[in-house]
Parts: C-alpha cells; structure tokens; sequence
C-alpha cells in the first residue's frame, strides 16, 4: 500500500468522507522540514464544523499507529506527516519497477473523449516556427490526455481556404513550374504567392482575376477545385515529413474549407435564435454582455470569415464526437477571436461551449538571429531541426573523439537526430505555455543546463551503468519493498520523493495544459541522480544487497525519464 494511502485511509476512516476524496486533497509540501505528505484541514472544516487548527490537533491526539509514518504533527491548519525513510523508498522504487513503462498511466478519463486541436498550419505557406510551437505543445497534451485514459481526437484544422486561394490559382496559371513545385512545393507555391503580390502592385487587374478565380472555386468549378486539391496535396505532402520526423499524427485534417459548406447551418441556427443583426452591411452577433465586440458571421459582400467557419466547426465537433473538452491549441494572439466563438455559441444556447477551451501561447523569438529571414518570410520549422540536429552531431562528434568511443556514424547520425529535436521540443515545452521563448543554441544545447541534451545525457549515463553491472545483481521487475528498504540516504529519499511525483505531475500538466510541469519533474529527477551518482558509485557498493538495490533505484529513474520524456515527444538514447 503507498503512503498516500494509508493516510488517507485512515483520515477516511475518521472523517466519513471517501478516500479518493481525501486522496486528491493530499499535498507534497514544498519544504522538507514541513513533512512528506501534508493534509490541508480546512477541507474539513465545513464538513467537522471545527476549525482548521483545532482539526489538525484532533486528528495528532487520535493518530496512533499509522504503517511506515513516523511521525504527525499539527502545524497552522494543516497535519504533516513524516514517512520512514526506508519504507518509503522502498515501497515507492518497488512500486514505480512493477508499473514499468506505465508511469503515471491512469483512467480518470475513461469514457470521456478530448479533441486536441493543433497545428493547423495554412496550406501553401511555410510551416513557421509558431506553427512548431502548437505542433509540439499539442502532440504533448495529447500524450497526457491519452494517458490519463481520455479518448482523444486529434484534429489538424487546416488554413485550407480564403480569398489567397484565388491569387494562387492565378498565379500559378501565369508562372506555376511543374518540376519547381514537385521539388519544393512550399518554397514554390510562396514563391508565386509573393510575385503575384509584387505584379499586382503595378497590375490591379491581377487582383480582379484572382477573384473571380476565388468565385468559380467556391461555386464547385472543376478546374480551380482541382488546382486548390494540388495546391492542398503538395502542402500536406511537405508538412506530413515534419510531422512524421516529430512522431506527430493526426485523425483529421479535416479543415476550413470542410467547414465552408456548413455555414448556411450555422446562419440557420443563429437567424432561429434571433441573434444576426445588420452592421455596415455585414451580419453580426452583438456580445456586449460578454464585453466583447460583435463577431462577424458574413461580411457585407456575403463571405463567410474566419470565425464563422470556427462555429461551424464547434457544432460539427459536437455532433460527431461528444466531446468533454475541445481543446485549441493556437497562440495567444487569437484569444479574443476564441473568446468571441464560444461566446457566440454560449448565446445560442450551444452547451458545448463550456466545453470549448483556448489553450494560447507566447512568441517565439530568436536570441541568435532575427526572426524574419528574407522579405514576408519566416523561419521553417525544418530548417531550424535541421540546424539543431547538425549542431548536436558536431558535439557529438568531438565527444566521442575525446572519449575515444566506438560510435560509428549511423550512431551518430541516429543520437543526433533524437538529441537535436529533444533540444527543440524542450525548448518549447520548459517553461509556462504563454511566455515568449528566445530560442538560444548555447541553452538548447547545454549539456549541463535546463536542456534536453542534459536529461538525454544523463539518462545515457544511468543506461550504461546498468549495461555493466553484473546480469545477476539486476531486479526482477516485481522487486519486493523488503528487498530495498536499504535504501535511506538522503539522496535515495529524495529520488524516491521525485519518483512519487511523476503521477500527479502528468495529472497536473494535463489537467492546465502545461506539460512544462511534466518536463521538470523529468528534469529534477535527472538533476537528483547525477548528484546521487556523484556521491555513491553504486557498481562499486560492497554490500551485494545493498548494490543490487541501487541498481533497481537506478533502474526506476531510468524508466520514469525514459516515460516523462517520451510523454512529450523527446525519444532516450542509450549512448551519447
Ligand atoms: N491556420 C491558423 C493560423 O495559422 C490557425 C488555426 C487555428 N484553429 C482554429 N480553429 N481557428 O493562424
């Protein structure tokens, strides 16, 4: 039985309340003097009728034997409880090797469904950095939910429609190159998006065509449908490589353009609800109760916007999937339009709307370069993992060199891949979600620093010492607690302690959005062993007991870096 338990078994016991109940209530105090455990009593206050205080010293004077606590203590409000050392590594480590690689894996979602929305880059245009930042936070959010026993959705909302469509398909008529586009279709299709802004400068009448060109497509033409699918085939053809390079996947691409067609349900659904009104020629939902500008449904020459093809897509979700939560993984910068979509839904009397949640984030910025490359242009999510990627094989390189190891250079090139994307992904997902990220190589790829090279680095390092030691001195996976309460340090406490947290950690990072939660975790986790590691030479431990504990704590670490990692899409490697 775990710590968390017993305790609040025994406060279920005494208080009536169910221990699930009081489970959730448990808190892991943020100083060691403050105990192992700490149970806030103002939860019960209502419930006791009693005060928080006067609780905490009740509960000290009934608290008898409680099995591996050693002591409880009554402090402002809240008992603390203090675990025996050797017990609670040990039940902890034997705890964490019997899960193996189900880590932190639970079924508090079970029979709920989440729709993750993320990425949704505009076809036809480079996959910028920010589009990185949603790919990679909502490929995280999906893992936790998936973990946490949620039936997800993921969903790719693609920029697949709108008036730009129209200049492509003229433009393309007037300068498409075929070989060109089959060789690079982002690159190309930009490139005669930004000459056909260029020419028509001087040529309006470019613009006139482009919208007739847009008309025909709307209207069902089989030439332009037809030049929109390539247009929309060479896109994703080009976006799937990064994806599948990230281990990203998608069950929908359905975008904008599927929601197109079902506008004509939603102007129903708001005309029934008496909620369009007239501005300047445009119909609009008034949402001055929600203090917010009136959202535009149809603009004045009767073209569907961008945030009515969102509402579309609220309903259409709805219809399809029930979901408990639809979740937006898109930047802060729209907030306002989110905002404005579920509140127009809200009024319409949708309940769904609740459910719809905006999870926004900073801006990327580079402390290295300028964002902005060349003219209108961005940095391309390949570009900057490929950067990554040649990077980490040249320190790679040099260590192996002055490490004199056999790496050949498959191995190189495979580590270098793993690593250089880890670095990237950690740079995204180390800190809250909406602050601006200044991406720096030195940090990235800091080997001693907040990096993932670092956590990569160090998990290598615990791989190869269990690599060397003796086959027979390794755990079985069902280790039993009594086998390893040898293990009492202060640093094999404190590893035991991190490892304890993993499951509430990927509960929390999932349950705010914000896997930067789970990743330090992971990272202190990492930081506690190489401290261990540097105090004890665990191969070297003369007492066979006690080394083969060791090892079985060491294999825990691995296993829960190796699941925290893989939680947000950073792959371990065995040597580096
Ligand atoms: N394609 C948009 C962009 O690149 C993001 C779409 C966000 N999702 C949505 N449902 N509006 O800015």
């Amino acid at each position: 039985m775990s710590f968390r338990s017993t305790i609040a078994g025994w406060l279920a016991e005494e208080t009536g309340l169910s221990r699930d109940q009081i489970e959730t209530w448990l808190e892991i105090p943020p100083q060691q003097e403050m105990g192992d455990f700490a149970f806030p009593c103002f939860r019960l206050a209502k419930h006791l009728r009693r005060s928080p205080v006067q609780i905490a010293e009740d509960f000290v004077a009934k608290a008898g034997e409680l099995d591996g606590i050693d002591d409880v203590r009554a402090v402002s409000g809240y008992l603390n409880f203090y675990v025996s050392r050797g017990s609670y590594v040990a039940t902890t480590v034997a705890r964490v090797l019997s899960v193996a690689d189900n880590l932190g894996r639970q079924q508090i979602g079970t029979g709920q469904k989440v729709v993750v929305e993320y990425s949704s880059p505009n076809i036809a245009k480079p996959f910028h950095v920010g589009h990185a930042f949603t790919t990679i936070l909502g490929h995280a959010l999906y893992r936790l939910h998936d973990w946490l026993g949620y039936e997800t959705v993921r969903v790719n909302h693609l920029g697949d429609y709108g008036t730009q469509f129209g200049k492509l398909i003229v433009a393309w008529r007037l300068w498409g190159d075929e070989a060109a586009v089959r060789d690079n279709p982002i690159g190309e299709l930009l490139r005669i998006y930004v000459r056909f802004h260029e020419e028509a400068q001087t040529n309006p009448d470019l613009d006139d065509q482009a919208r007739e060109a847009f008309r025909l497509l709307e209207a069902g033409s089989p030439e332009e449908q037809a030049l929109w699918q390539k247009f929309r085939d060479l896109s994703l053809t080009s976006f799937e490589a990064v994806y599948k390079r990230l281990g990203v996947s998608f069950d929908s691409y359905r975008g904008e353009s599927f929601y197109s067609s079902r506008i004509p349900d939603v102007i129903d659904l708001l005309k029934k609800k008496e909620l369009l009104v007239e501005s300047d020629g445009a119909q609009v939902v008034m949402l001055d109760e929600y203090k917010l500008p009136p959202c535009i449904i149809l603009k004045s020459d009767g073209t569907t916007i961008y945030a009515s093809r969102d509402i579309a897509a609220v309903l259409y979700r709805w219809e399809q999937y029930h979901f408990a939560k639809n979740i937006y993984v898109v930047g802060t910068p729209q907030a306002l339009h989110f905002r404005q979509v579920f509140a127009v839904l809200d009024k319409a009397g949708i309940a769904a709307a609740s459910q719809c949640v905006h999870v926004g984030f900073g801006l990327v910025k580079f402390a290295d370069r300028k964002l902005s490359t060349r003219s209108g242009d961005v940095i391309f999510l390949s570009e900057l993992l490929e950067e990554s990627v040649e990077k980490t094989r040249a320190i790679i390189k040099e260590n192996a060199r002055l490490r004199q190891t056999d790496m050949c250079d498959q191995e190189i090139d495979e580590v270098a891949e793993k690593v250089g994307l880890g670095a990237v992904i950690y740079t995204f997902l180390k800190n809250g979600r909406e602050r601006d990220i200044v991406f720096s190589w030195e940090e990235m790829l800091d080997f001693d620093g907040d990096s993932a090279p670092y956590v990569q680095y160090t998990y290598a390092r615990a791989r190869s010492i269990l690599r060397k030691a003796d086959p027979d001195d390794l755990p079985e996976r069902m280790v039993t607690a009594k086998q390893l309460t040898c293990l009492a340090t202060e640093d094999e406490f404190a590893l035991a302690k991190l490892l304890d947290g993993f499951d509430k950690a990927i509960q929390k990072a999932a349950e705010l959005y914000e896997p930067y939660l789970l990743v330090r975790q992971v990272t202190a986790l990492a930081r506690a062993f190489n401290k261990y590691y540097n105090h004890e030479s665990i191969l070297k431990t003369d007492d066979p007991a006690l080394r083969r504990a060791r090892l079985a704590l060491l294999q825990a670490v691995c296993q829960a870096i190796r699941v925290g990692l893989d939680l947000v899409g950073i792959s371990v490697v065995e040597r580096m």
